[in-house]
């Protein structure tokens, strides 16, 4: 049941740090800060190329996974909807790999995709959230992700630990193809053992994200923004706002803004941006202030250092921990889902069940 939650999203927002936890240290040794991946169906450090599909949710968190995996093992990765990527013909390499993630392991275009890519001799990994599922059993090879049932149709706790399955993927990758230190890895493992306790503590700031969202429920349009790994973060935060709350929501990459979407801005459009401090924070904070000088309502979420600067302009600035920069995706994750939950409620909609949308998509 749902306990004492108004909703099962309400519930599953909740249960983000402890399914965090355990998904981490089904992969990861708290102790010696090292990956431990089951035996893969293909080796890391051979493969030349790696595909990835899904749909929804479960793409966002693999676009996410591309950033990862190129950057910790230099591995060229082609992450694509499952639905565009299985009639697209794509080339693929001998003895390529791919990976799919679902969180019902039941969705139909990712099951053609995962019978496509079989049929042209891919060794196909799935990250999977339901271990008896067709996906899981028609894979070379599964990684769990020990996020419990998800009852609302949209995806919350599934994603993140989607998240977290791929982090460890990526550290685990790079150490197999050279690509990391034993330090590096220390390093990252860390960063990623303190999000679950970081999830805690932004849940806490519930109070903060409805006040955000009380303002959001008035809009009609919304843009939501980012950088690097938090595109797809940003994209996230677009698709579960429309999904639950109906508002015409649109993820973007802040330097894609003055390519066309800046000729939205006014005084109406909430502008969200998910921009923490670190190497990608100037730029992103310039295109914010580019919105902000045309009328936007920026709206930001960062940490302590970057609300320095984005207070200057922005009409909202939401503090959330800082983190080391690997793991900022997963932690942003979850404001934005909150804040579509907020929305919804705000607007009475069936937060749960919310209109034309099944929780697992079996037709194609
Ligand atoms: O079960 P799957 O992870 O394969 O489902 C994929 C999408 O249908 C799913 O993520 C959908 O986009 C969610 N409702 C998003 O919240």
């Amino acid at each position: 049941g749902k306990g004492n939650y108004r909703h099962f999203m309400e519930k599953e927002l909740h249960e983000h740090p402890a399914v965090l936890g355990d998904t981490l240290r089904q992969y990861l040794d708290p102790k010696t800060l090292e990956v431990r991946l089951p035996r893969l169906p293909f080796d890391p450090a051979r493969i030349t190329r790696l595909t990835i599909s899904a749909c929804g949710s479960a793409f966002l968190a693999g676009m996410v996974g591309r950033y990862w995996i190129e950057q910790l093992a230099r591995l060229p990765v082609d992450a694509d909807v499952a639905s565009e990527f299985r009639y697209r013909n794509p080339p693929l390499p001998e003895q390529g790999a791919a990976i799919l993630i679902s969180q019902s392991g039941e969705t139909a275009d990712n099951m053609a995709a995962l019978r496509l890519l079989k049929e042209a001799g891919q060794r196909v990994l799935s990250v999977v959230n339901v271990p008896e599922s067709s996906m899981a059993r028609e894979s070379d090879g599964a990684l769990l992700t020990v996020a419990g049932p998800e009852i609302g149709v949209a995806s919350t706790k599934a994603f993140t630990a989607q998240l977290a399955v791929l982090a460890c993927l990526a550290i685990g990758f790079g150490r197999a193809r050279r690509e990391l230190s034993t330090l590096d890895e220390g390093r990252l493992a860390q960063t990623l053992l303190e999000v679950p306790s970081h999830a805690a503590a932004i849940l806490e700031q519930d109070a903060q994200i409805r006040e955000l969202a009380a303002e959001v429920a008035k809009a009609r349009d919304v843009l939501f923004l980012g950088r690097g790994a938090l595109y797809p973060i940003a994209l996230e935060g677009a698709l579960k706002l429309k999904e639950i709350s109906y508002i015409h929501a649109e993820g973007y990459a802040a330097g894609e803004m003055k390519h066309g979407p800046i000729a939205l801005i006014d005084s109406e459009v909430p502008v969200i941006a998910l921009c923490p401090s670190g190497p990608l924070f100037e730029k992103t904070a310039s295109n914010l202030q580019e919105a902000a000088a045309r009328g936007g309502r920026v709206m930001a979420f960062t940490d302590a250092e970057g609300a320095k600067a984005l207070s200057r302009f922005a009409e909202r600035v939401i503090v959330l921990p800082q983190l080391g920069e690997f793991s900022t995706p997963i932690l942003y994750a979850i404001p934005v889902q909150l804040l579509a939950y907020h929305v919804a409620v705000l607007k009475g909609t069936d937060v749960d069940q919310p209109r034309n949308l099944a929780k697992s998509v079996t037709v194609e």
